[in-house]
Parts: C-alpha cells; sequence; structure tokens
C-alpha cells in the first residue's frame, strides 16, 4: 500500500516535471519568436507592440528628418556642455527641439492630424521638455548647477523613449 502511494507520488512528480518541461520548452520558443520578431523591427529585447501609425510618404519622410534633427540637437548640447558653452547648448536645445522647432514645409500641422493622441502628449512633452532643458542651461551660465542639466535632459530623452517604446510609423500606400 504505502509502496503504490509511494510510486503514485513519483508518478506525479514525473508527469509534473514533464509538463513543467513542456511548458519551459513552449515559453523558450515563444521567446525566441519574439525575439525574432523584435529583431526585424530593430529592438532585440522583446516582441514589437508598438502602434503602428499610417503617415503620407511626404509627412513620414519630413518627421524622420525631424527625428534626426532631434537627435543631432541632444548630441550638440551634449557636446556643447562638454566644452562648457552652456548659452550655445541652450540656442541648440531650443532650435533643434523646442517649442517654436518648426518640423518643416509637411511639418507639425500636418502631422497632427495622423497622431494618436498619446503620440500628441508625448510630443508636446517633449517639445516643452526641452524648453525647460534651455532654461536650465540659461541658469547654469550663472549657477555651473550640472546636475539640474542632467536632470532636464533626461527628462527629454525620457520622452523620446517614451514614444519610440509605443509607435512606430509607416508611409501610406
Ligand atoms: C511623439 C513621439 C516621438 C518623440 C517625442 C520622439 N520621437 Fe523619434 N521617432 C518617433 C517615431 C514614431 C519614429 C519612427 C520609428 C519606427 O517607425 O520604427 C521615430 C524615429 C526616430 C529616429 C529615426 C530617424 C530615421 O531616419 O529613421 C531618430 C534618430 C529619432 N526618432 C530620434 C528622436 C530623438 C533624439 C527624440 C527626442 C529628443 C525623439 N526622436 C523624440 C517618434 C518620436
Amino acid at each position: 500500500m504505502r509502496k503504490s502511494i509511494l510510486s503514485l507520488v513519483g508518478c506525479a512528480l514525473l508527469a509534473t516535471g514533464a509538463v513543467t518541461a513542456e511548458m519551459k520548452h513552449s515559453m523558450h520558443d515563444e521567446s525566441m519568436h519574439a525575439k525574432h520578431a523584435a529583431k526585424m523591427h530593430g529592438n532585440i529585447e522583446r516582441e514589437d507592440r508598438r502602434e503602428l501609425v499610417l503617415y503620407p510618404l511626404p509627412v513620414y519622410e519630413s518627421t524622420l528628418a525631424n527625428m534626426r534633427e532631434h537627435l543631432r540637437g541632444i548630441h550638440n548640447v551634449q557636446k556643447l556642455v562638454g566644452e562648457g558653452l552652456y548659452a550655445e547648448a541652450a540656442d541648440a536645445a531650443d532650435r533643434a527641439m523646442g517649442m517654436g522647432h518648426n518640423h518643416g514645409a509637411h511639418g507639425s500641422a500636418a502631422e497632427h492630424q495622423f497622431m494618436p493622441a498619446g503620440m500628441m502628449a508625448l510630443g508636446s512633452a517633449m517639445h516643452s521638455s526641452a524648453a525647460d532643458l534651455a532654461v536650465a542651461l540659461r541658469e547654469a551660465e550663472v549657477t555651473d548647477d550640472l546636475q539640474a542639466v542632467f536632470a532636464a535632459m533626461g527628462k527629454v530623452t525620457e520622452n523620446c523613449v517614451a514614444c519610440h517604446d509605443a509607435y512606430r510609423l509607416q508611409p501610406m500606400e
């Protein structure tokens, strides 16, 4: 009796083991698949769950050109801060990312009608945090408060990252 209970328990354990192994196997497959799918979209960490946003081709192209300006903007800010040129860095932030930054001939107004509300909110948060960064940089001329500058820079890039994590673009046919 005792023996058969033991073997029953043994069987149950074996069965659980097999199920766990099976689960692990399929989870593994799934994550490999997700990784593969993600890699195709340039994100090697996880499955691509970003919302797809469709733009007409000229708007799509000007948006990406504009994005490259944003990256150049952050780059210039970092470079100029490294050289101690805070006022110039403030100008660079305003020019490339600030509220007055014009998205070109097919610019903001054209983009806005195709943007989901969440994307629009992240866009304006990015522009206003860039304006705050410019203020922190102009203050650093007097205070030399680099911690405030980097905190403000982090708020700008936080919006870049949040939007890139949430949305992707494709030109309409
Ligand atoms: C409101 C949303 C949003 C914000 C804010 C944003 N981006 Fe983007 N960006 C996008 C989307 C969407 C794409 C297209 C991604 C895709 O389709 O895979 C993109 C693409 C890019 C690209 C690729 C350009 C190309 O030629 O392919 C760069 C570089 C970039 N962004 C830089 C930045 C930087 C730097 C910031 C912040 C200073 C920023 N972006 C802020 C939405 C945003």
